[in-house]
């Protein structure tokens, strides 16, 4: 479980907030979305469950520990991250990129290459055909799915994934997100997926915290925000998602 308590962010003193006194709760097992506009803090919150970043305020505990408390290096690599706009290294193949925290770990070439191999079947990419190529010979799609297979690497019981399929066509977004929920169920993996994109914070979010301005405006399923929205804000975001599904 992830647990929130009065969680600030602010570069200057105070002046500004990127996020502003947020308590949040996450169960094991669930998917649980950021949503809101760009500027809002959901990048800054995911950073600061893997101390990318650190909180001017609050805390946040992880299966009962304060993560202050914890090595940050371990910390971070017991967590998968999809980077916003994937992130792949160009200079490295497909392999290398896959399996570069195994090999920081001196992991020997042949068991990241087996891994990378066995996390490219995962994501649905053919290894004899994926392994060798650099990232440049891959499409949006493609690369995408290696963002998640690196991810994958530690066996992660949390998955901390930045507008993942943000640059991608409906088509490809669309298997990405089916994609994504049969993974989850297999591996039972905690995600916590931010998005900007409400018809998919509704198809892959069991909860849905509402971001604006840095602040929590509402958190609970979307059948929950549909039917008591706190303010107008999430009543336009949830008419919104009902106007593009006409
Ligand atoms: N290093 C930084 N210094 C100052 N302000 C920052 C820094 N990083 C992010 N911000 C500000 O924090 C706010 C939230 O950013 P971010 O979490 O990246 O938003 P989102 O991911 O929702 O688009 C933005 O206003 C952004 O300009
Ligand atoms: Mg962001």
């Amino acid at each position: 479980m992830i647990e929130l308590i009065n969680v600030s962010k602010t570069y200057d003193n105070g002046l500004n907030y990127s996020v502003r006194d947020i308590s949040l709760q996450l169960a094991d097992g669930e998917t649980f979305v950021l949503i809101g506009s760009s500027g809002s803090g959901k990048t800054t919150i995911l950073k600061m469950l893997n101390r990318l970043i650190s909180p001017s305020g609050g805390e946040i505990y992880i299966d009962g520990k304060n993560i202050r408390e914890l090595d940050k290096v371990k910390l971070r690599r017991s967590m998968g991250y999809v980077f916003q706009g994937v992130g792949l290294f160009p200079n490295m193949n497909i392999s290398e990129n896959i399996s570069l925290i195994m090999k920081l770990g001196d992991a020997k070439k042949k068991l990241c290459r087996d891994k990378s191999a066995e996390l490219l079947e995962t994501v649905n990419l053919e290894p004899g055909k994926y392994l060798d190529r650099f990232p440049c010979e891959l499409s949006g799609g493609e690369q995408q799915r290696v963002g998640v297979a690196r991810a994958l690497v530690n066996n992660p019981k949390y998955l901390l994934m930045d507008e993942p399929f943000g640059a991608l066509d409906a088509i490809n977004r669309d298997a990405l997100q089916e994609e994504l929920i049969r993974l989850r169920d297999r591996l039972n993996t905690t995600i916590v997926f931010v998005t900007h994109d409400i018809l998919e914070a509704k198809k892959l979010g069991d909860q849905i915290a509402v971001m604006h301005s840095g602040e929590l405006m509402q958190v609970g399923s979307f059948d929950e925000l549909s039917t008591c929205p706190s303010n107008n804000f999430v009543k336009r975001l949830i008419e919104s998602a009902q106007q593009s599904q006409l």
